[in-house]
């Protein structure tokens, strides 16, 4: 709660300070209205108590500008000698309200906690609405490889049927990304969607959580508690590393997943519930089911539909798109400029082998942007992993020919000092069939 006194009489502002420091609001004072313009750039205010006559600049238009500075402050306007034209410009400036001097405190104590209360609305409004227009811009999955467009054709195909989906990939392709997207575009976007992670939990929790409990089911049951099952019902349910559960909440998980009934832990009735099930892994399945440790049934159930996530590194086509899409996700959040990859950066970028996949390069590009200082990210603001394994790839490809020849001609250019004469005596070739090589050399 940020309060600011604008008024050039220091008794009366002190006095302000005291009754509201006493009622847990944090107080900034100013003598002036540019003063306060200042201090509005610094500080983040809910209410503004403003004297309209001050020593160097008009009261109205001090608040004029301290809309602009902080359009969720709410600025009550205080004056000695009250004129009706003065409360009427006021209002029509959007003051929330107008006092005039001497006024009684209560008052004006109930008169900012309202304006304090509509101060704190408004910035929650706007922060929610900042973040709807984030995650609507930035929860689309982002490729235009072969196989990207491939897997937004079946997302396209399952989400409005009530199949269970399998998805698979490995860690950071993208699973919970496409789980949302099925998710959105199923006739089930208005109702929940829940996700719950197998691996975090331990087998009994997550089955209490799932289909619920009753009273003395176990130590600490102490009364009846619907399972998620019940509560998302009719909602989606994403099961997250389904690879890890064990062998008993596979059999009971599989019972749902046939017949859509459930036991409530320590129950003896079945439930029925209508959920759609998409689950996710990064584990291999069929290994796991040849060592025993998933059920063949289960895994044939799940996997009716699945889509599975290559690689990042099978799919380096995807790369210049996601690049584009990060850096202006990272450019939102931390609000910078940076709006391209130098060409070298990028070719670093696709040629490392991305072992943590897009999360890894959404995570190396949010680095790149906060060490980048111009509008580019170049190779040097990326990681030194990076740029050492990417080097070490290319040594062992080998080189095309035209790319040495390339090569080769630079460095005689820069050999004689960009002479094109010398360049093409040392190079054995007439000054004609040297300006010949193609442009692309971006030398000539
Ligand atoms: N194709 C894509 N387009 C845009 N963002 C993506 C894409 N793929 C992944 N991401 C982003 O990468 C991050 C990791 O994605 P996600 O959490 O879906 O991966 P995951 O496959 O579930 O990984 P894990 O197996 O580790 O749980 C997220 O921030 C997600 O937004
Ligand atoms: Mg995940």
């Amino acid at each position: 709660m940020n309060l600011l006194i604008v008024d050039d009489e220091s008794s009366f502002r002190l006095h302000l300070k005291h009754v509201f420091e006493r009622q847990g609001y944090s107080v900034a004072e100013a003598k002036s209205g540019f003063e306060a313009i200042e201090k509005a750039k610094q500080t983040l205010f809910d209410v503004i108590l403003l004297d309209i006559i001050l020593p160097d600049i008009d009261g109205l238009e001090v608040l004029k500008q301290l809309h602009l500075i902080s359009p969720f402050a709410q600025v009550i306007m205080m004056t000695g000698n009250a004129t009706v034209e003065n409360a009427i410009a006021s209002m029509k400036l959007g003051a929330y309200d107008y006092l005039v001097k001497p006024f009684d405190f209560e008052e004006l104590s109930i008169l900012v906690k309202r304006a304090q209360d509509l101060a704190r609305l408004k910035r929650e409004r706007e922060a929610a609405e900042h973040e709807k227009s984030f995650r609507s811009r930035f929860e689309e999955f982002i490729g235009q490889s072969e196989h990207t467009r491939q897997v937004m054709q079946l997302v396209e195909r399952v989400a409005p049927t009530n199949s269970t989906v399998l998805i698979t990939g490995e860690t950071g392709t993208g699973k919970e990304l496409i789980a949302r997207a099925i998710y959105r575009k199923s006739v089930r976007s208005d109702k929940p969607f829940i996700v719950i992670n197998c691996s975090a939990m331990q087998d009994t929790l997550l089955e209490s959580e799932l289909f619920g409990y009753i009273k003395g089911a176990f130590t600490g049951a102490v009364k009846n508690k619907s399972g998620l099952i019940e509560v998302v019902n009719s909602g989606t349910l994403f099961l997250d590393e389904i690879g890890d559960v064990s062998p008993e909440f596979q059999t009971k998980l599989l019972r749902f997943l046939e017949s859509g009934e459930y036991r409530p832990l320590g129950s003896t009735h079945t439930y029925k519930s209508d959920v759609r099930i998409i689950a996710a892994t990064n584990r291999d399945l069929k290994q796991l089911m040849q060592q025993d440790q998933f059920r063949e049934d289960l895994y044939y159930r799940l996997n009716v539909f699945n889509i599975h996530l290559l690689p990042l590194r099978e799919r380096p086509e995807d790369i210049p798109i996601l690049v584009d899409h990060f850096l202006s996700k990272s450019c939102f959040a931390l609000k910078k400029c940076v709006k391209k990859c130098h060409p070298q950066a990028m070719k670093i970028l696709q040629s490392y082998h991305w072992p943590g996949n897009v999360r890894e390069l959404e995570n190396v590009l949010e680095r790149a942007v906060i060490l980048s200082d111009g509008q580019e990210i170049k190779a040097e603001d990326l990681p030194a992993d990076i740029k050492q394994t990417s080097f070490e790839m290319n040594k062992t490809t080998p080189l095309k020919l035209a790319d040495l020849e390339r090569q080769h001609i630079l460095n005689i250019l820069q050999k004689t000092g960009g002479n094109k004469t010398e360049t093409a005596r040392l190079l054995g070739i007439s000054k004609k069939s040297l300006y010949h090589k193609p442009h692309k050399y971006g030398v000539m």
